[in-house]
């Protein structure tokens, strides 16, 4: 007997959040809990008997001994083949090119993304379907059913082959192909950017800082950067993966890359900046001595993206997350472009990608991305940001100032309040939910609410529904402000409050964003109550 049929039984609470199951790791390794879920996905998605698989993670503690868990599980559940990359490491872009590449099945991703790794910290796992993307609702909600009903799951019963060493090999009647894991994405960036001008731009000694955060960018900002662009040795920094990510929070923000953001603040800081996080898919972008807010970056690209080769044509359409600032949306009015609001989360990006009807899409939680994959890319974002900055002879200071002439300015910022206790957060929220049709013409100093209630997502592609996004609560044209509760934490709840405010006077243009948004601020804790309810009044932290 190579496949052995195990005895289990559900485990509560592996209901996939905003971005797959996030639990502390020492949960993922405790008996049957990581094993139930793989089997859950693998029978929610209809077997995987005669298919390929992508495998890998961004390399956090727990990363190599769940690949192999898994392969082992997908051998015994009759799996095809296994494209695992080497050592088991991917970047979630790059599981998602490579499950596009060739053109297989889906693939499973480890990460718990920006949040810390190690055995005391967070650990995730999620399935990407065979566009490349995160698992729709439909999907997810078949998979928690299973894990609700599980009483077995398949595993064989031998050891999982090497996956430290490129190459073919078997495990049982399935193929396993160990790949490079940086190769095929490069070479995908290589077509959409302008590698020469780039390259030309660092040998007229442009200087650059790329923060890996010790997570799994490292190797493909390296290969990318220092040896196919010809940046100098040591552009990239805390550039090799490590399990605990070396205590870092590879978060990429201002508060957590500090670090970069005090070279790059330096009076000799670099011309340009950059930091992506745990698994790849962010990033921050950070001109010298100017930091670019993510809704801003999104922006921008729409205005400037057609000076990257892969975007030459235009753009089909752009479409950002309700939270995310308007900013992109008065680039798309004065470009003609269909612009759609989206619940938060990549997974809703998906089928307006896959209809053809947007190419550029972007959170205001550090993720921006296009069509050329189906999770959002941060290494696409900083090569992004280099091709206009090679194409236009602009720095990042000057083009965004550009950009709020033309445009505006969207002031933009997000207040964190994390690890509330649930109830507390729930009386704040639920309590919110309940006055929100009360609040409508009410008066806060000069701010008057014109519209508030719960954003209800509708898919254009497929009609799917979504409710309970968000909290919005808007005072005219003056600015807005939302309230969620984090679908990532794993302790307790993080409730988040965005809040924006548009400014047009060419005069007003050059505030601190918290001193811009001052008013709105106010109204919103004096709307929400989150002092009486929390007892939080500080957020603990401001992006
Ligand atoms: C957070 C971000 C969201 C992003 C997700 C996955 O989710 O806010 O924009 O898509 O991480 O990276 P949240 O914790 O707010 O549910
Ligand atoms: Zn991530």
């Amino acid at each position: 007997m190579t496949i052995q049929t195990v005895k289990t039984s559900p485990i509560a609470g592996q209901k996939p959040g905003t971005s797959g199951l996030r639990k502390k790791c020492r949960v993922f390794m405790e008996p049957h809990y990581l094993e139930n879920f793989v089997q859950a996905i693998f029978d929610g998605i209809g077997g995987v008997a005669g298919k390929t698989l992508v495998i890998g993670g961004d390399g956090r503690f727990h990363n190599d001994v769940a690949v192999r868990t898994i392969l082992r599980m997908a051998a015994a559940n009759g799996a095809a083949k296994a494209i695992v990359g080497q050592g088991g490491l991917l970047s979630t872009p790059a599981a998602s090119h490579l499950i596009r590449l060739n053109q297989t099945d889906g693939g499973i991703i480890l990460s718990a993304s920006h949040n810390p790794g190690g055995i005391d910290e967070d650990f995730g796992i999620k399935f990407n379907t065979p566009n490349g993307g995160p698992a729709p609702e439909s999907v997810t909600d078949a998979i928690f059913a299973g894990t609700k009903t599980i009483d077995s799951y398949k595993i064989w019963q031998g050891d999982a082959p090497d996956i430290d060493t490129i190459g073919n090999t078997t495990l049982g009647d399935m193929a396993v192909v160990i790949v490079d894991p940086v190769a095929d994405y490069a070479d995908l960036m290589e077509t959409l950017f302008d590698f020469g001008a780039i390259k030309a731009l660092f040998a007229d000694n442009f200087t650059m800082q790329f923060d890996a955060m010790c997570a799994i960018t490292g190797p493909y900002a390296t290969e990318i950067l220092e040896k196919r662009l010809g940046a100098p040795a040591g552009t990239v920094v805390h550039g090799t993966p490590l399990p605990d990510f070396g205590g870092m929070h590879p978060d990429p923000n201002p508060t957590w890359a500090h670090e970069l953001m005090d070279v790059m603040f330096a009076q000799d800081g670099p011309d340009f900046g950059a930091a992506s996080d745990g698994d790849g898919d962010r990033n921050m972008i950070v001109g010298h001595q100017c930091y670019v807010s993510p809704s801003d970056s999104l922006a921008l690209i729409a205005a400037h993206a057609q000076n990257a080769p892969g975007y030459k044509g235009g753009l089909s359409g752009v479409a950002r997350s309700m939270p995310t600032s308007a900013a992109v949306d008065r680039v798309a009015a004065a470009l003609g472009l269909p612009c759609f609001e989206t619940p938060t989360g990549w997974k809703f990006f998906g089928n307006l990608m896959d209809d053809g009807q947007v190419a550029l899409c972007g959170e205001e939680s550090f993720g921006t991305g296009s069509d050329h994959v189906r999770e959002k890319d941060g290494l696409w974002a900083v090569l992004m940001w280099l091709n206009i900055i090679a194409a236009t002879g602009q720095g990042v200071a000057e083009l965004l100032k550009d950009h709020w002439q033309t445009y505006g300015r969207n002031y933009y910022s997000r207040h964190d309040f994390e690890a509330v206790p649930t109830e507390q957060a729930d009386v704040a929220f639920d309590g919110l939910i309940a006055r929100l049709s009360e609040l409508v013409g009410q008066s806060y100093g000069s701010l008057t609410v014109s519209a508030a209630d719960e954003f209800s997502y509708t898919d254009p592609v497929d009609g799917s529904v979504s409710h309970h996004q968000g909290i919005r609560v808007m005072f005219g044209d003056d600015g807005r402000f939302v309230l969620r509760k984090s679908g990532t934490g794993t302790t307790g709840a993080t409730l988040r409050l965005y809040l924006e405010a548009l400014e047009q006077d060419p005069a007003k243009l050059d505030q601190d964003p918290q001193d811009a948004l001052a008013d709105i601020i106010t109204a919103a804790h004096a709307i929400i109550g989150l002092a009486a309810a929390t007892g939080r009044t500080k957020p603990d932290v401001v992006t």
